[in-house]
């Protein structure tokens, strides 16, 4: 199990590929999380839902695969659901169960009128259901229940109540668009409206994984509706990323509050796609809370772990809130995250007037500070003792710079190519704000003024021990409210 890059705190399989999150949902006192798997090898295959539960999202315990693919196709990302009245009729009288809506994915073969013979992708959109969440069963042998419409990229539903129209709604990304359903019975859907076309990023490949919910404003009454879409190539700084649009919808329609060129980037790092929110937490405690793919198409399929490949980002509670520029998707650290750490002696702070340097006996580390940028000033985070990754921080127009580097060679093509980075991102905070950092082996979260903005990056460092080191190019390092927390021991989810 122990290996130099598997990450303390971050979900992972045990062995194999792991992709998206899947099924999110809570039940019974669990948290159930699916994921694309493959557990024969640790390059994407045939796709099976993996599957783990969690009383706490932190740790995480592996269950057998939920789903696997067989001859109605693939088992591509989806949603699921409590079926808390048996609407669909799939479970024993006055019981309740989980519905799980998936793509399934086949190739069957086609042959041309000259006789060569082609595949032909077809995505559909199927059920599977469970009493006790443990025990899977397709519906209909795996037989769609929206079957292909043609378009060869026709894939995860993402199934919803609306409450004000009293339907349960579908949203499923067609190509470079996402479409709307509505099922009263969970059984049959009806197409009733599409949204996206020449509206935020769109590149040459298709949108993937959308997920749609209804958030209020923080610090008033208000709700806006916000709708998540991944895209897999042509993010704000290369390759995968995921955007969303705020707005309105009445069970049918999502209008678009923002111009239709504007786009927002639900994250400004590398490596965090296919965000999906939880299911039924209102029996819980009603936080909008999300699992992300913490990778990038990219050159996930190379990244030098050893028995596993794939892991997912902290899982994050989201919240809506008015920043300088108008309205905001942010995500704080679910507040589970504080319970599994131990906070630290400050001991370990090697500190002068214009640097600071924080070791931590702790395997996975988070630090949190307010910093103070002074005029012109650049603050340099410098993350790892030996490997160049660091962010830089300094005043702009309308906000701060943030300027995020990773640099790494790792012997192998397409990471080789597309994995180091240099990019800067203008954010719309004051000179003051806040850092909070995640550290694991394999991957650094920096979120700014308690999640408001964040970036989410792999890091692959020769010595993975976490470390920081602040400093500024001229005058003082203005540091309040130094906080570092971390976890001992080995792999615990
Ligand atoms: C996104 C994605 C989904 C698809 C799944 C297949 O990463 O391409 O659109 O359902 O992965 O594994």
């Amino acid at each position: 199990m122990s290996e130099q890059y598997r990450p303390i705190l971050h979900m992972t399989p045990s062995s194999g590929w792991m992709n998206d999150p899947n099924g999110l949902v809570y039940f019974n006192g669990q948290y159930h999380q699916f994921y694309q798997y493959h557990p024969h090898t640790t390059v994407w295959g045939p796709m099976h839902w993996g599957h783990k539960t969690s009383t706490d999202l932190i740790h995480w315990h592996e269950l057998e695969p939920a789903l696997y693919p067989d001859e109605s196709g693939m088992c591509f990302s989806g949603s699921a659901i409590v079926d808390w009245h048996n609407t669909s009729g799939l479970f024993e009288t006055g019981k309740s169960g989980i519905l799980a809506f998936y793509t399934s994915f086949i190739q069957p073969k086609v042959t041309l009128a000259d006789g060569t013979e082609i595949e032909d992708p077809i995505q559909q959109q199927c059920l599977a259901f469970s009493q006790d969440g443990m025990t899977w069963k397709k519906y209909a042998d795996g037989a769609p229940i929206i079957p292909s419409r043609g378009n060869p990229d026709f894939r995860d539903p993402k199934v919803t109540w609306h409450e004000d129209s009293q339907a349960w709604v579908m949203v499923v990304s067609c190509g470079q668009h996402i479409e709307f359903y509505r099922s009263t019975d969970l059984l049959d859907w009806r197409l009733v409206s599409e949204f996206g076309y020449r509206h935020g990023a769109h590149s040459k490949g298709p949108w993937e994984c959308p997920d749609l919910f209804e958030m209020q404003i923080e610090g008033n009454d208000e709700t806006r509706w916000v709708l998540v879409v991944g895209i897999g190539e042509g993010a704000h700084c290369g390759g995968a990323g995921t955007q969303y649009f705020i707005g309105d919808f009445d069970g049918e329609t999502f209008n678009n509050h923002n111009h239709p060129e504007s786009v927002l980037w639900l994250d400004f790092g590398r490596d965090y796609y296919a965000t999906q929110s939880f299911s039924d937490i209102a029996e819980q405690d009603g936080r909008r809370l999300v699992s992300t793919w913490m990778s990038n198409h990219q050159y996930s399929l190379e990244l030098p772990t050893l028995a596993f490949r794939g892991s997912m980002a902290m899982p994050r509670e989201l919240f809506l809130f008015e920043s300088k520029a108008g309205l905001r998707v942010g995500q704080r650290f679910v507040k589970e995250l504080n319970k599994a750490l131990s906070l630290d002696a400050q001991e370990n702070l090697l500190n002068d007037e214009q640097a600071i340097s924080i070791y931590s006996q702790h395997k996975a580390m988070k630090f949190t500070a307010d910093c103070t940028l002074d005029e012109k000033q650049i603050l340099h985070l410098n993350l790892y003792q030996d490997t160049p990754v660091f962010f830089e921080f300094k005043r702009a127009e309308k906000g701060v710079e943030v300027r995020s580097v990773r640099r790494g060679q790792f012997g192998k093509e397409l990471i080789d190519v597309h994995f180091s980075h240099d990019y800067r991102v203008e954010l719309p905070v004051d000179s003051k704000f806040q850092v909070e950092l995640l550290i694991d082996k394999g991957s650094i979260e920096l979120l700014i003024n308690g999640g408001q903005f964040s970036f989410t990056n792999l890091v692959y460092a020769k010595n993975t021990d976490a470390s920081i080191a602040l400093s500024v190019d001229s005058g003082s390092l203005k540091l309040s409210n130094i906080e570092v927390a971390g976890l001992m021991g080995e792999k615990s989810c």
